[in-house]
């Protein structure tokens, strides 16, 4: 959704300026196109060149400079926008944009744009909390205005307070949501589950597996995108929590059976992506485990873990699993859909997927001959998963 977006970026005048340099970038590296608009105050901060390098746009810094002989001023550039984010936000912007004020660019593009507004403010602490702002920030809520609202921490007065701006991914979060608002998988209530799980040995050593979480992060901020409300719960991985999806990190199997049973709640869908521990040492040792002289052998006791997939079930849940086999792929892929009541199941080589950024699968499904994909990345994989799961929920088989 974010990639070919059309984002104006409308950077006001306070020090969290120099953060939107980064938020910049990282909406140009997601493949956005983004316009930049600064107030005078915002330039008082930090240049335009910074944002014209990262953009390798022209900066709009002036209304009137807008006019040209191909091109209608702010109308032009409102027009042509997918979203309008407003970041960092200043008292006095909000202020203006609660109250319509249309005599500098960025109140401009706001009244004349139809697309979505996301408000990021970041002010000191004692500016946010005021019952002007607040009224502000209310007035703009009601209006429908995504508001971001600022984080708790240390301050650029030395103070600590609310008014930080809100981290990235809160704000691309927001992005994400507006963007995916009108998506195939709107109002759909997905849980999601990524990454190995770890099986305490005792409190320092654990049973794990190679599981990266790559597949089930990717599929968790696709679903996203197309507009699913998601809930992803994860094993411990090396990854960011992904813009725009509820994580939930967790270690065992065990936690993470009790997380996406409570989780998935009302779920339409639940993607079981995780690599889950199938045996846990049946007794974790409460301290660590010391060798003894002369001993060669340690033995821990297995016990089966609860299987997730196969137990969580409700009418209207559709399920669909992941089958990492190093043999018998598909027969043992079709036995998995069928045990555990699947609606789909995404059956790889163990070896070859888990840890690479690529995957051959083959999709299964109960009402349809296996279907083959070539080797994708798991991004790519993840959009086929995704469309797939559109069209289940459509009730549509193709
Ligand atoms: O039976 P197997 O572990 O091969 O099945 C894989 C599928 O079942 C995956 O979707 C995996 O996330 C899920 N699974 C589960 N609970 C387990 C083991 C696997 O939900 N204890």
């Amino acid at each position: 959704m974010i990639a070919g977006s059309r984002i104006a970026l409308a950077v006001t005048g306070g020090i969290a300026a120099y953060k939107a340099a980064d938020l910049c970038s990282r909406l140009v590296q997601s493949g956005a196109e983004v316009e930049v608009i600064m107030t005078a105050a915002a330039q008082r901060f930090i240049t335009p060149l910074t944002f014209n390098a990262i953009t390798r746009r022209t900066v709009h810094t002036d209304s009137w400079a807008e006019w040209t002989s191909d091109a209608a001023g702010h109308v032009s550039l409102a027009s042509r926008i997918d979203a309008l984010i407003v970041a960092p936000a200043t008292a006095d912007s909000i202020a203006r944009l609660a109250q319509g004020r249309a005599d500098d660019l960025v109140g401009l593009v706001a009244l004349s744009t139809e697309a979505p507004l996301i408000v990021a403010p970041a002010m000191e602490h004692h500016m946010w909390r005021h019952p002007a702002t607040q009224a502000n920030a209310t007035l703009l809520r009601e209006r429908g205005v995504i508001l971001v609202d600022p984080e708790h921490g240390r301050l650029a007065s030395g103070a600590t307070g609310e008014g930080r701006l809100a981290d990235h991914s809160r704000i691309i979060g927001a992005l994400r949501q507006v963007l995916g608002a009108h998506g195939v998988l709107a109002g759909r209530s997905i849980v999601v589950t990524a990454g190995g799980t770890h099986e305490a040995i005792d409190p320092v050593r654990f049973i794990g597996n190679r599981s990266t979480g790559q597949m089930g992060y990717e599929i968790a901020a696709t679903l996203a995108d197309r507009g699913a409300s998601v809930t992803l719960v994860s094993g411990p991985t090396a990854l960011p929590d992904p813009p725009g999806v509820e994580t939930i990190r967790i270690e065992s199997a065990a936690e993470m059976f009790e997380t996406v049973q409570r989780a998935t709640g009302a779920a339409d869908v639940l993607v079981m992506a995780a690599a889950v521990a199938d045996f846990r040492p049946a007794a974790p040792a409460t301290g660590k485990i010391k060798k003894q002289p002369g001993q060669e052998t340690l033995d821990i006791h297995l016990v089966r873990n609860p299987d997730i997939l196969a137990s969580i079930a409700y009418p209207g849940l559709l399920k669909i699993g992941f089958a990492a086999e190093t043999e018998d792929l598909i027969a043992n892929a079709q036995r998995k859909l069928r045990d555990k009541g699947l609606a789909m199941i995404i059956a790889n080589d163990a070896v070859a997927t888990i840890g690479s950024p690529d995957s051959q699968a083959t999709m299964l499904r109960p009402d349809a001959p296996p279907h083959q994909l070539p080797l994708l990345p798991k991004t790519e994989l993840a959009g086929l998963i995704a469309d797939e799961i559109a069209v289940l929920l459509a009730g549509i088989r193709s």
